[in-house]
């Protein structure tokens, strides 16, 4: 069956990279004879009223979409129309509150950095509630995590050395969630960045940073390609598993003994590093999942 799909981007976001990933996905799609459109989110208006849901002007809905986004509305709302969405309105809401990926990964038994998640407090209230920090350097220790449920490429992600530090770093948080973790002191600066795809796991490439303690690319890390062992792979598929990812970029920390323990899991994480790095085009892999998923749930 010739399938027809949407790409979905961020049309608010500035620089070139959503839109090439975009392309890159399209590229892939139409090498496995799948026309494509490239849509900006805010291009789609989601309606709702007693009738229906719907999207406004919009005549021609498609066979499946690529929702590389946040918008979870609007992926909510492609759902209720009853198109196929990779990956799913959940899938990318958990991916992008890392307290919720955290709980996930937890239930599943999977190593993740000891977290403690930060009480909800309002920050408009004149008097500022602090939880027992005493209690929590007890059992995090210092130099300790503080991480923002929310951010990317490193930014809300805090090293603290001491219990001031500690007080004014929550000060300054204060009301939006964020968490305290675990420092993994094994895996300072560096890390590795997994792409799953389905059950397997594509390219991988380590992440390194010569003066910094995240890893991250964007922090000015160096990235080169790398083999996963059978160990890191299996983690990395778990851990997409417990989320429910059609695909996405697992980070792994290196915890002690040469295990693994899961940083994050990115639900459209950027694949051109990757491409650039190890050679490998992850969006041929994704594109490929997609559209044999959407023809043998087509013919059912
Ligand atoms: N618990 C931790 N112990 C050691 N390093 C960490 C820990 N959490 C994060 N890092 C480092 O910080 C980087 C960014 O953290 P991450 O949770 O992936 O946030 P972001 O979404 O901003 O990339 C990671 O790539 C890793 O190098
Ligand atoms: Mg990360």
């Amino acid at each position: 069956m010739n399938t027809y799909g949407w790409i979905i981007y961020n049309g608010n976001l500035p620089g070139e990279k959503f839109l090439d990933f975009a392309e890159m996905l399209q590229d892939s799609a139409s090498k496995h004879h799948s026309k494509t459109s490239i849509i900006k989110n805010n291009e789609l208006l989601a309606s709702l009223s007693s009738k229906d849901a719907a999207l406004l002007s919009v005549y021609e809905l498609p066979d499946y979409v690529v929702f590389t986004d946040k918008d979870i509305y609007l992926a909510k709302q492609l759902e209720l129309l009853g198109i196929p969405v990779f990956n799913s309105s959940r899938v990318i809401e958990i991916s992008d509150d890392k307290i919720a990926t955290y709980q996930l990964l937890a239930m599943a038994s999977l190593p993740i950095p000891q977290t403690i998640v930060a009480p909800k407090v309002f920050y408009h209230r004149s008097e500022k509630q602090l939880p027992n920090l005493d209690a929590i350097v007890h059992q995090l220790g210092l130099p300790m995590i503080v991480k923002e449920s929310f951010g990317s490429f490193g930014e809300q992600v805090y090293l603290v050395h001491s219990i001031e530090e500690l007080e004014q770093k929550v000060m300054e948080l204060y009301g939006r969630p964020f968490m305290f973790q675990e420092f993994i002191s094994s895996s300072e600066g560096k890390d590795l960045r997994l792409q799953v795809v389905g059950e397997k796991v594509v390219a991988a490439m380590k992440r390194t940073a010569s003066n910094d303690f995240r890893a991250n690319v964007t922090a000015g890390g160096k990235m080169e390609a790398y083999v996963p062992d059978a160990k890191a792979e299996q983690v990395a598929i778990a851990a997409a598993k417990a989320i429910g990812a059609d695909f996405c970029g697992v980070d792994l920390l290196f915890g002690s003994n040469g295990s693994y323990i899961v940083c994050e899991i990115n639900s459209n994480a950027h694949i051109r590093n990757l491409l650039d790095c190890t050679g490998v085009n992850a969006a041929d892999a994704i594109m490929e999942y997609i559209i044999s998923k959407v023809n043998n749930e087509g013919t059912r």
